[in-house]
């Protein structure tokens, strides 16, 4: 009895030991692949993603960052007073039936409403990592501690996507990008106060971006 505790504990004391040194990382980019846009059937609640007929009703304290690709017909729309919503170039949303690229017997005369939980910035399915070469990295290959950006990896937010993230706890980068701009520890906390920034990224997490270089050929350890 005793002794299976010994090494029940010496186990344990293993597993630790291993995800400390396992901790090291080489410098890769980390691209967010999911993502509160439009059509995204995953964020609708009800009956998909909306088609003619529908009506939409957001809760009014619901904070969401929503960007629209897609033309929609929409019966009716209630509005969060704590959102943003952005239009790609060219879309119309009307009333007007033949807007809507889903129109049919099973569609329509639904009420949906959106779903606004914040992805966790923290959590591994988020992310897809890529090398220098911009070549995509097996899930496979990567320790869980390499699949969401470590210390000196980029951070990537795509264009024509939106999200909300939150960040629960502080985070080192090499670099943030969102929609191809580039920001450092200073223009991301002043992108947190603005229209678009503060219903992306919530949380007290603060993120320090500040080009931290990777020298070792071997990686190096995310603090
Ligand atoms: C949306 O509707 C407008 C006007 O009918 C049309 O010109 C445009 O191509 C449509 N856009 C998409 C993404 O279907």
């Amino acid at each position: 009895m005793f002794r299976s505790r010994v090494l029940v504990l010496l186990f344990r004391g293993l597993l630790l030991l291993s995800a400390f040194t396992a901790c090291y990382s080489k410098q890769y980019t980390q691209t967010f692949v999911s993502n509160s846009n439009f059509d995204n059937p995953e964020r609708w609640v009800g009956h998909g993603v909306p088609c003619a007929e529908d009506s939409i009703v957001f809760n009014e304290d619901q904070v969401v960052s929503i960007f629209v690709q897609t033309n929609a017909s929409i019966k009716e729309l209630y509005f969060p007073l704590n959102g943003e919503f952005i239009f790609a170039d060219g879309v119309v949303w009307s009333a007007d039936e033949s807007l809507s690229p889903c129109v049919g017997d099973d569609h329509g005369d639904h009420v949906l409403t959106y779903n606004s939980d914040p992805y966790n910035w923290f959590d591994i399915g988020n992310w897809q990592g890529s090398d220098e070469n911009g070549d995509e990295l097996s899930s496979k290959d990567l320790l869980d501690i390499e699949k969401i950006p470590c210390d000196f990896d980029t951070a990537a937010f795509p264009l024509k996507q939106s999200w909300m993230v939150s960040m629960p706890e502080d985070i080192n980068l090499h670099r943030l990008v969102i929609w191809n701009q580039d920001f450092d520890s200073a223009t991301f906390s002043n992108y947190r106060t603005t229209g678009r920034g503060r219903y992306q990224f919530t949380g007290s997490g603060v993120i320090s971006a500040e080009r931290a270089i990777c020298s070792d050929v071997t990686g190096c350890a995310c603090r």
